[in-house]
């Protein structure tokens, strides 16, 4: 079986590792594109050298852009390294620009696809993710799901064929990371915190870093909390918070502001932090395994178990919100969580239909 893979941006690497790290022990033969839509160093290099994943096969270089001019280099390039390496089966994570070029290039060419992490849904259209997750699930022939919330959003819109449960890949990753975090990470002498005694935060969603009103409340509320508030910054954000000029807001003794980090730091950060703000997806999930109390800035979220019990709170852009939900933290549900084994599942059912992808 010869497996193309197609990554590119950071969450990405994560998932990414857990399954290639099985298909490598068994002797698949996995072919790495990196479509290059993440390259800072600490967006991009850093995660391979702690993931263990191997250098990509191929490096696009794609870079930033706009999503046509992003996705439309992306889908010409990997069409030709398709028709190159004429793979079984080509594999696409999330809901990334990456994501879509890639189940389009496969599709196109009749390759079968299989997509992790597929149905899940914010029925919100504005978000790219969105059109990004309903496009590729809709071409997809496997379709590897989190959470039986994610099995009902394919069935409401007829999907049932090839729909496997196979639990959350970044669980995956996080146990056996977690571990080596805890024996490797420095961070928190680093930036002399004491466990929880900090907040953490993320912001990279379009709808908060490129509209200037939420951002700015956001900030407000990161410098109103007086509360030790550490701040990974996506290049995204800090590029709009010079382009709003809103850099005053982030000149607060509390506020530490530093470059995004490692895998590794950013676990010993979520395990030990009082409690996590964020708009990110993968965060989300994490402080819930982590049993972190979860303030997420949005105004809906496709995790939604996340919030049914407990451990997070939807609290959108709202200053007075986000500092009350830091005032009155909630615990959620005590529940303890089973390794799901997704990756092992994957390649399992994986194995079982190769006969159909040779
Ligand atoms: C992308 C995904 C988003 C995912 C996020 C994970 C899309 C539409 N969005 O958002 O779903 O949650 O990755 O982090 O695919 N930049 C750099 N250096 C980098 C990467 C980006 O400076 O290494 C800056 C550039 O100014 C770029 C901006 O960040 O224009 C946005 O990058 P882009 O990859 O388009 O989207 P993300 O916001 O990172
Ligand atoms: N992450 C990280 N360093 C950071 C911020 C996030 O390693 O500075 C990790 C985080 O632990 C999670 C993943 O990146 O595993 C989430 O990616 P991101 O927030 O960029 O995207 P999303 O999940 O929203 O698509």
């Amino acid at each position: 079986m010869k497996i193309l893979t197609v990554v590119g941006a950071r969450p990405q690497f994560i998932k990414l590792a857990p399954l290639s790290k099985i298909l490598r022990e068994n002797g698949v033969n996995e072919i790495i594109v990196h479509t290059g839509q993440h390259y800072d160093e600490n967006m991009n290099d850093l995660f391979f050298k702690e993931l263990e994943i191997p250098e990509p096969d191929y490096n696009l270089g794609i870079g930033s852009g706009n999503h046509g001019e992003q996705t439309g280099k992306m889908l010409i390039e990997i069409e030709k390294i398709i028709l190159k390496e004429n793979p079984d089966l080509v594999i696409v994570y999330g809901d990334t620009n990456s994501t879509l070029a890639g189940a389009l290039a496969a599709s196109k060419l009749h390759i079968k696809l299989a997509h992790v992490e597929a149905g899940l849904r914010s029925f919100n259209k504005r978000m790219p993710e969105e059109i990004n997750r309903v496009l590729t699930d809709h071409v997809s022939d496997i379709l590897f799901c989190p959470t039986q919330t994610a099995v009902e959003n394919l069935k409401n819109e007829g999907i049932t064929k090839g729909v496997y449960l196979v639990g959350d890949v970044m669980f995956d990753a996080l146990l056996h990371f977690s571990k080596i975090s805890d024996m490797k990470s420095n961070i928190l002498e680093r930036l002399n915190i004491k466990p929880k005694e900090y907040y953490l935060a993320t912001i990279h969603r379009a709808e908060n870093t490129d509209d200037h009103e939420r951002l700015k409340n956001i900030l407000t509320a990161f410098s109103k909390m007086n509360e030790i508030v550490v701040f990974p910054i996506h290049p995204r954000t800090r590029k709009m918070i010079n382009y709003y000029g809103l850099g005053d807001l982030l000149e607060n003794d509390n506020i530490k502001l530093i470059d995004p980090v490692g895998y590794l730091d950013m676990l010993k950060l979520e395990k030990n932090a009082k409690s996590i703000l964020t708009d990110s997806g993968g965060v989300q999930k994490e402080a819930f395994w982590l049993k972190v109390p979860c303030i997420t800035l949005r105004d809906e979220t496709e995790w939604i178990e996340t919030v049914n019990l407990g451990w997070n709170r939807l609290v959108g852009s709202d200053v007075e919100k986000i500092v009350e939900a830091v005032r009155d933290l909630k615990f959620g549900v005590d529940v303890s969580f089973e390794n799901d084994f997704s990756a092992k599942k994957m390649y399992e059912i994986l194995l079982e239909l190769k006969d159909k992808l040779d």
